[in-house]
């Protein structure tokens, strides 16, 4: 019988790497507290008409990627493949007073072909804050996700913007873009020559030569911007700069949801392949809770790719978690002395591990070695009669020594720091 393995396109991950994403967690918790935004968990699954209304229908995350399935109760339901809509949904059901921010650590799920740093379950890190379209608003969102790269150490990473204008001028830049695309249909790559009319402006970022090259004709939304969204556009960017935050004005930037208006951003790792370098992205999107059934409702957000942060700072040498063990008890004699010291040490605060199965010494300062402790605390038959234990440093040499065990805490605490 053949044995289980994860899904294709999904991956287990493991200590030490978790360890990794655990900092990743918890340095982006922090950063949003800081930032007033609170915690909000929801389900991973929704009526699949909060995407298919709140992502757009003619979105390929939507027509292609989404996991969707009917329920025993014949419930049309959809595993979230975005954190955004979930979140707008949960604010039109209760309501919290605004401006409401929220951050989220979520699967997302997606049905792609997988490769490196593309995944059919993804991890996001999140925000979304609603009710106010003031352009400061969308300062501060993209200025969180900025300083939080460089929190965990990203330096080769660069922020491209743009505007995709509103309701008001949109309509205007898709007509005159359809019109451009009918007269050059035939020379777009094959999967654009097809689908150009259900959704044109996803022709604007395909990367493929055949589109790319028209590129310098294409109209994009910066000449078709009305007076407030241009305005608009020129607080964030005032902002952006005030803050010494460098972006790229790109006009071919329209993200792949159909959601967006006004502010768009994406944040692009430089030491990634091009195809997967996206390590975060995000945009206004004042028309999704319209789209939801609920009152007109602004906001903003953005989410950034854990898998992909994970890989910009692999490729970048940062993000090296050290092991959490910082003593590793030895007990030669049984009889309860590394059940006890290393229970006792753990309630003083400082994180210890044992081995078990009363192994040889070698084997157990060997298993003290791979655990990363500093040091190994041996209770041999001499040490438990005398009632001392003998402490061994593991990493920063020195001598091994001797010490009363009502002594030993506070002499380990010396030693770590
Ligand atoms: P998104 O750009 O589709 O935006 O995804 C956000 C981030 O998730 C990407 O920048 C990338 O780092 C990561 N990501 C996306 N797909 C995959 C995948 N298949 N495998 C690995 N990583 C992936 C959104 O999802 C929006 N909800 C962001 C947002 C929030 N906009 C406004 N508020």
């Amino acid at each position: 019988m053949t044995s289980f393995q994860a899904p294709s396109g999904t991956r287990d991950v493991l200590a030490p790497e978790s360890a990794r994403i655990e900092l990743l967690v918890a340095s982006f918790a922090a950063a949003c507290r800081r930032a007033g935004y609170g915690l909000i968990i929801s389900p991973m699954f929704e009526d699949a008409g909060v995407f298919r209304r709140g992502v757009g229908d003619e979105s390929e995350v939507v027509r292609k990627e989404m996991y969707e399935f009917e329920d025993k109760g014949g419930r049309h339901l959809a595993l979230r493949p975005e954190g955004t809509a979930p979140v707008v949904r949960a604010y039109l059901q209760h309501r919290p007073p605004v401006p409401w921010k929220a951050w989220y650590v979520t699967p997302a799920f997606r049905y792609e072909r997988p490769q490196a740093g593309r995944y059919r379950q993804h991890h996001q890190l999140g925000v979304e804050a609603l009710g106010t379209d003031d352009p400061d608003l969308d300062v501060e969102v993209i200025a969180l996700l900025f300083d939080f790269l460089r929190d965990v150490g990203l330096t080769r990473f660069t922020l491209r913007l743009n505007s995709m204008g509103d309701g008001v001028c949109r309509p205007a830049w898709v007509d005159a873009l359809t019109a451009y695309l009918e007269a050059h249909a035939a020379e777009l790559c094959p999967e654009h020559a097809e689908t150009w009319a259900r959704n044109p402006i996803r022709v604007l970022d395909c990367k493929r030569p055949q589109c790319a090259a028209h590129r310098p004709e294409m109209p994009t939304m910066g000449r078709f911007l009305c007076d407030d969204c241009r305005a608009h556009h020129e607080r964030v960017t005032a902002g952006l700069d005030a803050l010494d935050l460098a972006y790229e004005l790109d006009p071919f930037l329209v993200r792949g949801l159909d959601y967006y208006t006004r502010t768009t951003f994406e944040f692009g790792s430089d030491a990634l392949d091009a195809a997967q370098n996206a390590i975060g992205g995000g945009g206004r999107y004042d028309g999704l809770a319209g789209n939801l059934g609920g009152p007109e409702t602004p906001g903003i957000g953005f989410a950034s790719g854990i898998e992909r942060l994970l890989l910009a700072a692999d490729a970048e040498g940062v993000l090296v978690v050290e092991p959490a063990t910082e003593v590793f008890v030895v007990d030669l004699v049984g009889g309860g002395a590394a059940r006890d010291l290393t229970v006792e040490l753990r309630r003083a605060g400082i994180a210890a591990d044992r081995a078990f199965d009363q192994r040889s010494m070698k084997a157990q300062l060997r298993q003290a070695n791979a655990s990363g402790a500093r040091v190994a605390l041996i209770v041999g038959e001499r040490e438990a009669a005398d009632g001392v234990v003998a402490i061994r440093p593991l990493r920063d040499g020195g001598d091994q020594e001797l010490i009363k065990r009502t002594d030993l805490v506070g002499r380990i605490r010396e030693l770590l720091h």
